[in-house]
């Protein structure tokens, strides 16, 4: 399959939609990460995205919509709370899972009985669902296994063949996926943290508890909530570990490592200004936001680079901390190092 790639004018939207409409392929961007879209409505055309990605079946699909308006049709009731997180977070990098409608078709929802809905802000994404005139579904548009992509160029690589389309509208701002909360139960469950902060939905439901699974790996007979949990996600080709704590503790014990494994092409992410010997460095960023919007592309770099051995600097600075360290812990399979300098 030819894959053509569209700018974000009137023209190309129009024709995007049309091909969602149609029942084809479109990878869009959007404030988070690039999606992957079809017809939310057609069976079909949802069963072509798991292909596209080669993502198993049983993983299911955010729904996107592009008013408020559309998500009675999507949804069987919406709670007092759910409706509170509603009105504050959306449109925004925030997706809330609820009971679903007999319109979803089971492709989306994995065969369970809630969706996943999404209001995405991006303007182009907005456009792109308004044209399609259908609720459009949508993973990250990478292919299984590998990073979210966060630049039209990542989608390129992992898509060209595979999909009608893909709308070159930039780089994401926030980088990392959005957060999920499952408020189809009493008590409103974070499952994905994300640019939402915990902290932003417990000002408005402070109820609201955290999955224990986002910072940990499940065990081999445990169920996740969120299917997507058990998955491998966002690993490089290299081997990445996690050194967290304070600056110069962290400094200290990636140049130790460094020197363990002079024979290899190691290189380390950084959020500081420590300078390492015979790596190679890439800059996350001084801050977690920062840190968190270049997370997945340059765990993309290493690989493109070569590298065989990856230490990411961590130190949690404010909210969006929860969303690195989960993104963080699976592309290091829990590789984690805790260490801090003596009082
Ligand atoms: O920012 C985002 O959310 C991006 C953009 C494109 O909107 N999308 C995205 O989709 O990250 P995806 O498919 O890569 O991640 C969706 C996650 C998966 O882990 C899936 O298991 C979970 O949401 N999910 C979807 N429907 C669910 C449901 N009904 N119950 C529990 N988890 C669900
Ligand atoms: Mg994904």
């Amino acid at each position: 399959m030819e894959t053509r790639i569209l700018g974000t004018d009137d023209n190309s939207i129009k024709e995007a939609g049309e091909i969602i409409a149609r029942g084809g392929l479109i990878a869009f961007p959007t404030e988070t990460v690039y999606g992957l879209g079809g017809n939310a409505f057609n069976g079909d055309s949802v069963k072509k995205i798991y292909t596209a990605k080669g993502r198993p079946s049983d993983n299911p699909l955010i729904v996107h919509i592009a008013d408020i308006s559309e998500l009675d049709a999507l949804v069987r009731e919406i709670s007092d709370k759910a409706s509170a997180l509603i009105h504050a977070f959306m449109p925004g990098p925030f997706t809330i899972i609820l009971k679903k409608s007999d319109k979803i078709p089971e492709e989306v929802t994995a065969g369970m009985d809630t969706v996943a809905v999404r209001f995405p802000e991006n303007a182009v994404a907005q456009r792109l669902i308004k044209s399609a005139g259908v609720p459009v579904a949508a993973p990250s548009a990478n292919l299984s296994g590998k990073p979210s992509p966060t630049k039209a160029k990542h989608v390129i690589t992992d898509m060209t063949g595979r999909i009608d389309a893909i709308i070159d509208g930039g780089d994401s701002d926030v980088g990392v996926e959005s957060t999920i909360v499952d408020a189809s139960r009493d008590i409103p469950v974070l499952l994905r943290p994300g640019g939402i902060t915990y902290e932003m939905i417990c000002d408005v439901v402070p109820e609201t508890v955290i999955d224990p699974h986002i910072l940990e790996s499940l065990k081999a007979d445990e169920k996740p909530l969120c299917p997507g949990m058990k998955y491998k996600h966002y690993a490089p080709d290299a081997e990445v570990t996690v050194i967290e704590g304070d600056m110069a503790a962290v400094k200290a014990e990636i140049d130790k490592r460094l020197k363990e494994h002079s024979g290899r092409i190691c290189g380390v992410l950084t959020m500081s200004e420590n300078c390492y010997d015979s790596a190679v460095i890439l800059h996350g960023g001084m801050t977690n936001k920062e840190y968190a919007k270049n997370l997945f592309a340059c765990l993309r770099k290493f690989d493109e680079l070569g590298v065989e051995i990856v230490y990411a600097e961590f130190e949690n600075r404010d909210g969006y901390g929860l969303a690195i360290r989960n993104r963080l812990y699976k592309a290091a399979s829990q590789r984690i190092i805790h260490v801090n300098t003596e009082e």
